[in-house]
């Protein structure tokens, strides 16, 4: 466990890698998909559970028989997952065992503003901080990442990701699969140098190996009955299109939580830091049948059908309503794009990089508001949006209504080049800074990120 931590530099936009990249060569479903092991409290009282996290650098064996090093929370390539419930708070002490600044963002999280991991907020190596979750929100997959300004980028392509499950009361209810039938997968790509080591300076788009869970094109043995899979794109900068050759999967959740019912697809789009949950009937197909999740036309994953088994799980025509939409009393616009006159690009929001010691919108506390915001950049380039604190709607995508992979509640949405999007959002609870940004991390490092004060 002594492995030096991967140098941070500071990423330029574009550079090119010195290194070779290598192309793997894996033969397909040759390894069982991992689930990422679920953290147990170093503490519970009555008040919260309580858990420890180290973060530290790492290998992981993500090419068979390469030792690739990483960043981790915990050791864990894919950080353990932390299931929580609403109504119960949770506190994490994380602790930094790497040479440069570190932090956590729990993203989709409703939480006070000192324990939201502001880009700002660091913690210095060799130093530990407390973060306080209350989870008031409804259950829900969020996930945890790095948000260092500046590095965020780097640190969470080189590993520092992972869940964060909320689940409520009245979700459990509905009897959802459960328990070793609900399945978080991770999905990213990556990149490799020669060497086995991560490629991380060079362009976004040379990235073209995906990972579940870590693993490169994996099997998953699975029984004929229903399963739930909490699907999460962990990518920096990739729109998953995944499909299972023309089969049935059923939505269930967005971002932040239950949709109002069951929403049957044949192809479900993701973008970076979406996440969608699906229900998938392998009580359809025969024990020995393959099923395999691809992004267009790549396989990712493969589900084996490897047995029968009982199943009391169910998924009921209703789910939950969506809250109802106060009136909003304030509109803004927001405008996301690149400053390419200087030698290197600076990414801005209204035409202003990223400044922690402005701040762009005031918000009172309680409001609804409607944010109208656009992909401003000529160029052809794809971002995304996303907010802190709060869970939106998107009223609507360029003019029209919106696509299907909009629908719910959202805090991340994807603005293709020339895309618009109104979202609505009421901001309850807390006070303080939060921030709001593209959530291509390539893009929010070198400044496409913005502030916002929620004053009471
Ligand atoms: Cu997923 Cu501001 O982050
Ligand atoms: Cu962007």
């Amino acid at each position: 466990n002594d492995v030096k931590a991967p140098a941070v530099k500071a990423r330029r936009f574009g550079a090119r890698g010195t290194a070779k990249a290598l192309t793997p060569s894996v033969s397909p479903f040759s390894v069982r998909m991992p689930v990422p092991q679920v953290l147990q409290p170093a503490q519970s009282t009555s008040s919260a559970d309580v858990y420890k996290v180290v973060i530290k650098p790492a290998v992981a064996e993500i090419l068979p028989g390469v030792q690739t090093p990483v960043l981790t929370y915990g050791g864990q390539f894919v950080g353990p997952t932390i299931r929580a419930r609403t109504g119960r708070p949770v506190k994490i002490v994380y602790g930094n065992r790497l040479d440069a600044p570190a932090n956590v963002h729990l993203h989709g999280g409703h939480v006070p503003a000192t324990s939201d991991g502001h880009p700002m907020d660091l913690i210095q190596p060799g130093e530990a901080r407390l973060y306080d979750y209350p989870n008031t929100q409804q259950g829900a997959t969020l996930w945890y990442h790095d948000h260092s300004h500046g590095t965020e980028a780097e640190h969470v392509f080189r590993g520092l990701h992972g869940f964060y499950l909320i689940e409520d009361e009245a979700e459990r209810s509905l009897r959802l699969p459960s328990g070793a039938y609900d399945v978080p997968i991770m999905l990213r790509d990556v990149e490799f140098e020669q060497n086995g080591e991560l490629l991380f300076f060079d362009d976004p788009a040379n990235r073209t190996t995906i990972l579940a869970n870590g693993a490169i094109q994996p099997y998953f043995p699975v029984a004929a009955r229903k399963y739930r899979f909490r699907l999460l794109n962990a990518s920096n900068e990739h729109v998953f299109q995944l499909n299972l050759g023309g089969r049935e999967m059923v939505k269930i959740a967005s971002d932040g939580g239950l949709l109002p019912a069951p929403v049957p697809l044949t192809e479900l789009v993701l973008a970076s830091a979406e996440r969608a949950e699906i229900v998938i009937d392998f009580a359809r197909y025969p024990v020995g049948s393959q099923l395999v999740l691809s992004n267009g036309s790549t396989p990712v994953l493969r589900f084996d059908v490897t047995r029968t088994a009982t199943d009391d799980s169910r998924l009921p025509g209703t789910l939950r309503p969506l809250p109802t939409l106060p009136a909003a009393t304030v509109t803004r616009d927001v405008a996301m794009s690149f400053d390419l006159t200087g030698a290197n690009p600076i990414g801005m929001v209204n035409n202003q990089p990223f400044d922690p010691n402005r701040v762009d919108f005031q918000i009172k506390r309680g409001s609804t508001e409607i944010w109208r915001v656009s992909n401003a950049d000529t160029i052809g380039v794809d971002h995304t949006f996303h907010m802190h604190l709060v869970q939106f709607r998107v009223l609507d995508r360029n003019g029209a209504a919106p696509l299907p992979q909009d629908a719910g509640l959202k805090d991340t949405v994807h603005l293709p080049a020339n895309g618009s999007v109104r979202v609505q959002a009421t901001f309850t609870d807390y006070v303080g800074r939060y921030v709001y940004h593209c959530h291509y991390l390539e893009h929010s490092s070198i400044g496409m990120m913005a502030q916002m004060e929620i004053i009471p």
